[in-house]
């Protein structure tokens, strides 16, 4: 009972037919997205790629109409016939071809459908690990189809602006050596080398400074990067980055090429003008001000130090915090006095969550500081945080005491759920941020070891050299930077290391003795030393920028296959066992099973 297509040439897309061509003959080709039976007259509303039009048989076409009269949802069909314009009272004006419709005189049945486990009406989403399980129906929502046709778009458009100011793509490989950028490795033995591995790259850094020493000078690649670390609304374990190096560059320029091109990716695929130049802020300021290295700037609620005003409070959460070398820091949530109790709980909740010992507060009213922990503060400390605060009748003032760390993570955290939930900004906006300055070491308490704040290949600031020999290693920045938009990582880069002289000051700082050297980077030292260019890049990550341009509140929502939360694909039911012979032959014996 099935057709084939034979001689039948697909004529238009849904979205091809408009007024002009009102009374020509075409032919469509898609699934049945909806189907009436209206006693004599059949409709479907037929669904492509480009959306969805409306087509109409009559009983009159005997031969059509029996046929018709069989399809169900998710058919699918190629049918020929007249554009038409529908009566006046038939126009659906939420349907962009809603004033059309297809008086169908010839339809193919190409193939039927079992009735959808996932339903594709956005009203009544399945839950996720179903539409997981089955993706690829999933995809034929149209706000996922949506979505990934804008990520191509993207694509595109950055493979254009690229290629035009002389960037070139490059491949590099996918099966590397195993090289520290941070996160965990996914491995792959080796079946000719048993008891060797590959590990799947966390990013192309080492390669693409390898073609700067080539002398490609200006690459770039839409690149897979893969990382064994934990997940959350915004990673994935295998992920794509914009990847791109620049030889004979400064920060500046690196800077400026990337405000052009999403300048030109915005007005290409959104039609919005963003505003160029971006912002600049420096790391301390915006660990300062917004107590992470990603603030969200669309509002304001800056965090106060009031650690000096509360020194000596009889309010011992406060002054032995600071006696015990911690910090009192505090935000006001404008117009906030009115939260209830439930609401302020939730806001401790919250706290404690990320690591804090808890959350106080005071409520402003008649010009002093009441409710909560007031009772605890002088007349004296109400004043001057009052003062410091700007707080206003009305207003509640979050405080947090303890190690800074902890502090900035608890206020920054509560400072971006207070913005969601106050709506503080525009959905709308996109304030695009560069954090500069970033100190080049961080100092790990729990190992005891400096590590890289960033990546080991970055440049110190060339003024801050001297105090590798001091010991000062807290005080070097690196050449290194971040760009954030609406509190998202979106870009990480940095001016490399080109010199092997202050690539081994680096290496001495993080401990690496010379065999360790050799053994990991070995080739890579040595190519620094046959005329490496100065050179720099940065990393845009894809499906963070897609996310932000399409308003998706999950990385899944943007990759058409993607992993769950536990790393796992729920569709092909993966990672899998293997066979024995597999394993044998790669050298592998599973000492223990999960
Ligand atoms: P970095 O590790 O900061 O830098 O990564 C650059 C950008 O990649 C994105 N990103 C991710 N996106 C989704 N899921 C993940 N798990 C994930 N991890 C990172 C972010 C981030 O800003 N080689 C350097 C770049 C360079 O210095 O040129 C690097 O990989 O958007
Ligand atoms: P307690 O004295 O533990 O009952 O705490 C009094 C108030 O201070 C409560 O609102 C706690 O949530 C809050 N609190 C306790 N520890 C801290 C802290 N380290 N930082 C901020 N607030 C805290």
């Amino acid at each position: 009972m099935l057709d084939f297509i034979n001689d039948q040439k697909r004529t238009h897309y849904a979205e091809d037919l408009n007024n002009d061509i009102i009374g020509q003959n075409v032919t469509l080709m898609g699934w049945v997205h909806r189907r009436r039976d209206l006693g004599g007259l059949i409709f479907i509303d037929l669904r492509d790629v480009s959306g969805i039009i409306q087509i109409v048989i009559y009983p009159e076409n005997e031969k059509v109409y029996q046929k018709a009269r069989k399809l169900r949802n998710e058919y699918v069909i190629a049918a020929s016939g007249k554009v038409q314009a529908r009566d006046k009272k038939n126009i659906n004006k939420k349907m962009k071809t809603g004033n059309l419709e297809v008086e169908v005189n010839e339809l193919l049945f190409l193939n039927d459908s079992q009735p959808l486990p996932v339903q594709i009406n956005e009203n009544v989403l399945a839950e996720e690990d179903l539409r997981l399980k089955y993706r690829y129906l999933d995809l034929r929502r149209e706000r996922l189809k949506k979505i990934i046709l804008m990520r191509h778009e993207i694509v595109f458009a950055m493979r254009e602006f690229l290629t035009e100011h002389k960037f070139r793509e490059i491949e590099t490989p996918m099966l590397m050596k195993s090289t520290p950028e941070g996160a965990r490795d996914y491995l792959v033995p080796s079946r000719v080398h048993q008891g060797k591995f590959f590990a799947l790259p966390q990013s192309p850094q080492i390669y693409k400074q390898l073609l700067m020493i080539s002398g490609f000078d200006r690459y770039f690649q839409i690149a897979r990067c893969f990382r064994d670390e934990d997940l959350r609304a915004d990673r994935q374990p295998e992920f794509t980055q914009l990847d791109l190096e620049i030889s004979f560059v400064s920060q500046d320029e690196i800077f400026s090429i990337m405000e052009m091109m999403f300048f030109y990716i915005f007005h290409k695929v959104k039609k919005e003008k963003i505003e160029i130049p971006f912002t600049r802020m420096t790391y301390a300021d915006a660990m300062n001000d917004y107590g992470t290295d990603k603030p969200d700037t669309r509002f304001e609620m800056k965090l106060k130090n009031i650690s000096d005003i509360v020194r000596n409070s009889t309010f011992k959460v406060f002054s032995g915090t600071i006696q015990a070398n911690g910090e009192v820091r505090c935000i006001n949530a404008k117009k906030c006095a009115a939260f209830s109790r439930r609401e302020i709980d939730e806001l401790t909740d919250l706290a404690k969550h990320v690591g804090g010992k808890g959350l106080a507060f005071t409520k402003v009213e008649n010009g002093k500081l009441t409710s909560g922990i007031s009772k605890f503060l002088s007349e004296d400390e109400m004043k001057a945080i009052i003062k410091l605060t700007e707080a206003e009748n009305g207003d509640l003032i979050l405080y947090a005491a303890d190690k800074k760390n902890i502090v900035f993570k608890v206020l920054a955290e509560i400072r971006n759920f207070l913005g969601k939930k106050l709506k503080l900004y525009d959905k709308k906006e996109f304030n695009f941020l560069w954090i500069t300055d970033f100190p080049l070491f961080e100092y790990n308490e729990d190992d005891e070891k400096w590590e890289t704040a960033h990546h080991m290949f970055t440049l110190p600031k060339t003024e801050h050299l001297p105090y590798f020999e001091t010991g000062e290693f807290e005080k070097i920045q690196g050449q290194l930077y971040d760009l954030v938009c609406n509190g998202i990582e979106l870009s990480s880069g940095s001016i490399r290391c080109h010199r092997l002289d202050i690539q081994k000051k680096i290496f001495d700082v993080l401990g690496f003795n010379e065999q360790e050297l050799e053994e990991k980077f070995g080739f890579f030292l040595n190519a620094l030393k046959f005329g490496t260019p100065p050179h720099g890049g940065i990393a845009p990550g894809i499906d963070r920028i897609v996310m932000l341009m399409s308003g998706a509140a999950s990385i899944r929502d943007v990759i058409p296959f993607p992993k769950t939360l536990q790393a796992t694909d729920l569709m092909s039911e993966s990672p899998a066992k293997v066979s024995e012979k597999q394993l044998r032959e790669l050298g592998i014996e599973i000492k223990r099973e999960k």
